[in-house]
């Protein structure tokens, strides 16, 4: 397996080759939202030495909400943005090494203005690079598989699947998934010009709780939870690669401790599905007619299919998803949505206004 640097061991310092990394105090970037707070409350629940400030500007996706059980001695919320280079600065000076979830993430919002995307996921993952090499701090990049494009529908059920492998080449096709791309060249760079000692993981489609509403799974629970119809882009055929969030917090976390410097690992536990299937389990478990839906505009460019190949982070790091059952943890999703109600109600209307104004 190709390292994405080369010239690696000779730019490290000792303690970095051994293997033998602090990891005491995590700066997590982007830790109210989705996948951040899940994995914060991951290593706050299964590491009871580590200390962890959470880094978050609270966008419209980030919410305090997602820290409150937790916020405390062991872990603090600095509300701020990883564009802002003193702050980012001061905060991986005292970290011994930071995890980069903040982003923008959803590929509706990139179509319709992808300036953020820019501005956060480029921008605001140069300033944080830039601060880690100047204090030698380890670095792990959050990315997606979708920076990788897409693969061919034909392939899905095969049997003889075609899935992205870590030396897949980079064929972004959305804003979103250009400057995650383009944020992994940065980290690939820094790494191999200036020492950066970093790992990236690219990750296939994340479901779990606190995952906001605009995105595909919660946003049909929660339709139907609201009196509304749940809404299936084009002809729901795409296939996506569905892992629970804890899952990908556990990857994280061995990648981060034992993974190697200048490598990129996948991650995926094997979960495709057509979104209409998805959808029809849904509605299932939610006691609704299999037809009860509304078919919408597609999404320009549209992703046909995600397919991962996580076989080197099994073999290297010895990494299992624990959430093999995707309709137990559908349902336990469904669940969650159900008890938090208050979490999302308040939001709901103003995310099916934005979607009904681009017939979605
Ligand atoms: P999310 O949108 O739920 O959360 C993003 C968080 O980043 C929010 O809390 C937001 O406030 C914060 N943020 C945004 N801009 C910021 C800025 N400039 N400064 C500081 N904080 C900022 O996203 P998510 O789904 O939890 O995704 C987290 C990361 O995982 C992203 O990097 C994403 O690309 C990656 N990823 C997501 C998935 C998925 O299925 N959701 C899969 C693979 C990889
Ligand atoms: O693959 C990893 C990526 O997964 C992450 O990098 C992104 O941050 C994350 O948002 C997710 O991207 P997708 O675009 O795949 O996720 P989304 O939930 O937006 O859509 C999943 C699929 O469902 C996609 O094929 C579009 C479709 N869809 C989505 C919505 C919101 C619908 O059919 N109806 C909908 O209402």
């Amino acid at each position: 397996m190709q390292k994405f640097s080369k010239n690696l061991i000779r730019s490290f310092p000792s303690r970095i080759k051994k293997g033998v990394i602090n990891m005491n105090h995590l700066l997590i970037t982007g830790g109210a939202g989705f996948i951040g707070a899940n994995f914060a409350r991951y290593v706050y629940e299964s590491h009871p030495e580590v200390q962890i400030v959470v880094l978050d500007k609270l966008t419209y996706a980030g919410n305090r909400a997602n820290l409150t059980d937790i916020l405390g001695d062991r872990v603090k919320l600095v509300v701020g943005d990883i564009c802002d280079a003193p702050l980012v600065d001061r905060l991986v000076s005292k970290a011994d090494a930071i995890v980069h979830f903040a982003a923008e993430s959803h590929n509706d919002k990139a179509l319709v203005n992808p300036w953020p995307f820019i501005q956060t996921n480029i921008v605001g993952t140069y300033t944080l690079i830039q601060a880690a090499t100047k204090y030698h701090k380890r670095f792990h990049h959050v990315s997606t598989d979708e920076v990788y494009g897409d693969l061919p529908l034909s392939e899905h059920g095969s049997g003889d699947e075609g899935k992205f492998t870590p030396t897949s080449p980079y064929q972004p096709s959305s804003p979103y998934s250009a400057s995650k791309a383009s944020s992994d060249m940065l980290v690939r760079a820094w790494t191999r010009s200036f020492g950066l000692q970093a790992t990236i993981s690219n990750c296939s489609n994340n479901y779990g709780p606190y995952q906001h509403i605009e995105k595909f799974i919660p946003r049909q629970i929660t339709n139907i939870l609201s009196g509304r119809r749940p809404k299936l882009y084009g002809t729901g055929n795409n296939v996506r690669d569905w892992i629970h969030t804890n899952d990908h917090s556990a990857a994280i976390w061995d990648i981060l401790t034992k993974g190697r410097i200048g490598e990129a690992y996948l991650i995926g536990a094997n979960g495709e599905m057509s979104n209409k299937a998805v959808l029809e389990m849904i509605l299932q478990l939610m006691g609704q007619p299999q037809d009860a839906y509304d078919v919408v505009r597609d999404r320009p460019g549209h992703d046909l299919r995600y397919a991962i190949d996580a076989s080197k982070l099994r073999t290297e790091l010895g990494w299992r998803p624990q959430y093999t059952n995707f309709e137990a943890g559908l349902q336990d999703t469904i669940e969650w949505y159900t008890s938090h109600r208050s979490w999302w109600e308040t939001s709901k209307a103003q995310v099916e206004q934005t979607y009904a104004r681009h017939n979605q």
